[in-house]
């Protein structure tokens, strides 16, 4: 039985088609394996709040250390940071907003990527940073108002959704992340639905391989 992290950074609702896609994935898994766990973070709606001076100070304290008010600084970080290492598969909605993610999303990794809990540091050493989870897999649903941001669209050097991810997300161990590109909200029509209809698909073949390869094995 594994536990899927269902996270949403969209603030929109019905018109959001990241959520809605990020449901459809989420409904073909739990199909195919209905022991599974699915735990829901609405980022779009509960933004994490930012960091603070006294978070940064409680982060970088040693935990043997840190006084009451540090670890109240923490609480919220370290719940993120729990449900995390709970999680084997992460699902993430991810609307583009001029270039990069959602501030709603960057406050969530700035919560999660952590100097001892999620990451390590030793200053002393060859390679000094380590990352200390492992064995995860994340699937990233990215919503564009425009289209061809894909590594060889015309448009890629421009996103910075994707690279940014692939950074954070590998520097604290999970490197194993699918993206699934939607696009063409700006346009409407039969442009956006071409694109969504790709985006099923793909969303389709990624449930099903997945469930396919653990029937194999
Ligand atoms: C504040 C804001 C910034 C946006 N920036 C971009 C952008 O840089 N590039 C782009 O192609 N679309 C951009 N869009 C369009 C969204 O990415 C698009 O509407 C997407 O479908 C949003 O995801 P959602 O449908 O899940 O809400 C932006 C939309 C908003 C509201």
């Amino acid at each position: 039985m594994a536990q899927l992290l269902q996270l949403d950074a969209s603030p929109r609702r019905s018109r959001s088609h990241t959520r809605t896609l990020v449901a459809e994935f989420v409904a073909r898994w739990s199909e195919g394996r209905p022991g599974d766990r699915v735990i829901r973070r609405d980022l779009g709606h509960e933004p994490p709040p930012h960091i603070t001076e006294d978070w940064i100070a409680a982060a970088f304290t040693p935990p043997s250390r840190r006084t009451p008010p540090m670890r109240a600084a923490l609480a919220y970080s370290d719940q993120l940071v729990d449900e995390l290492f709970a999680a084997d598969v992460l699902v993430l909605g991810v609307p583009m907003y001029n270039f990069g993610v959602p501030a709603m999303l960057k406050a969530y990794i700035d919560q999660i990527v952590r100097v001892g809990r999620t990451f390590s540091f030793d200053p002393a050493a060859a390679a000094p940073y380590t990352p200390l989870t492992s064995g995860k897999r994340a699937f990233v649903i990215v919503g564009t108002g425009d289209a061809g941001y894909e590594t060889g669209g015309p448009l890629a050097s421009m996103n910075h959704v994707e690279p940014y991810l692939r950074t954070a997300l590998g520097f604290i161990g999970i490197d194993d992340v699918e993206f699934v590109y939607t696009g063409n909200d700006e346009f409407g029509g039969e442009r956006l639905q071409r694109s969504l209809e790709r985006a099923r698909n793909r969303v389709a073949d990624l449930t099903g391989e997945r469930q396919a390869a653990e029937v194999a094995g």
